[in-house]
């Protein structure tokens, strides 16, 4: 058994957060990583204060372990009442995302709900804890989806000694070796995302999926630097059509209306159509994902993994 600071926290029984995922993280997946030990998490991006309603209410039927729903905080018409949303239905922790979290932690404490700040760099790190977050998410550039500058490994470097809260860490772990290894770095416990893509209970199509286990640790690229913030996921058409258009120098408006939408046609759409519509956005632990099975056949994986090679340690170290 492994009991750590965000074990405690969250009240989980493994610590193991399923990273959000805009448009993929819904009920069933998540209900299934929560009843599995870990905690799973709502992925509210691109969706209304309804749909957050709906999916919060859904979750709760699935399942009455710890779960939480991610907010993206960068102003869209939704925001606000998404969290209002959210703040009336109850959930045990929200992940705050893409932002400043600050002005938001107050509000979700005052209601009981925890808060867990994603977090690129030191100093927001030492930021939100002096703010009152609960817990931190290290996110590393490794990580599917929209990243920052550093590593995982940097992060963990960087944050863990700089805090007092409870880390996980994200970016590039998919196994029980990546667990271990951030726990020995200091960490509380890690958030995946890619990984649970190959859980049976994602709704992302499996055309997605396919696409994944086909891939080796070079097929992930990443794109949009030229508007602020880089996406990653898997070198396909559409994303080697971005990046020429990026270093052609195309305005960033047309940029911007070339990828709106894709991560929903993505999650959504047949077989093939991917090369087309969207990027199928993954991290760069590609070559270990190797099969579809159940959220809580992965979470028993990268535990006996993970305790395996803890209790191995040990024998590192020569008298
Ligand atoms: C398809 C996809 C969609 C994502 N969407 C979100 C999101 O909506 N909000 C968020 O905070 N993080 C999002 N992420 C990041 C994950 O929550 C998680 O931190 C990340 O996947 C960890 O790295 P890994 O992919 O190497 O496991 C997304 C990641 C992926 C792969």
């Amino acid at each position: 058994m492994i009991r750590t600071k965000m074990t405690e926290l969250l009240g989980i029984e493994y610590p193991i957060l399923l990273g959000a995922m805009a448009w993929i993280t819904t009920a069933g997946l998540v209900a299934a990583v929560s009843n599995a030990g870990g905690a799973g998490v709502l992925g509210s991006g691109g969706r209304d204060d309804t749909w957050v309603r709906e999916q919060i209410q859904k979750t709760k039927t699935l399942t009455n372990r710890p779960f939480g729903i991610n907010v993206s905080l960068a102003t869209t018409p939704m925001r606000d009442k998404i969290v209002d949303a959210i703040i009336e239905e109850g959930i045990d922790f929200v992940t705050l995302g893409a932002g400043d979290p600050r002005p938001f932690i107050g509000r979700f404490k005052d209601a009981g709900i925890k808060v867990v700040c994603i977090i690129p760099n030191t100093k927001l790190a030492k930021r939100v804890e002096a703010a009152g977050a609960d817990m931190i998410v290290i996110e590393g550039m490794e990580s599917g989806g929209r990243i920052g500058n550093l590593t995982t490994m940097a992060l963990m470097t960087n944050v863990i000694p700089e805090v007092q809260l409870p880390v996980a860490a994200a970016g590039g772990i998919v196994d029980g070796r990546g667990l271990a290894a951030a726990l020995v770095m200091g960490a509380d416990g890690i958030q995946m995302g890619s990984r649970f893509l190959l859980a049976s209970e994602c709704e992302s199509h499996r055309s997605n999926a396919e696409a994944i286990i086909q891939a080796t640790d070079t097929d992930s690229c990443t794109i949009g630097w030229s508007r602020g913030k880089g996406l990653r996921g898997l070198k396909n058409r559409f994303a080697e059509r971005y990046l020429e258009m990026e270093t052609s120098g195309v305005p960033t408006e047309e940029l911007g209306k070339y990828v709106q939408g894709c991560s929903r046609r993505v999650a959504d759409l047949g077989q093939g159509e991917e090369e087309t519509n969207g990027i199928v956005q993954v991290g760069e632990g590609l070559v270990p994902l190797k099969k579809i099975q159940p959220a809580a056949e992965i979470i028993r994986e990268v535990m006996r993994e993970a305790e395996a090679i803890l209790k191995n340690a040990p024998a590192l170290v020569q008298e």
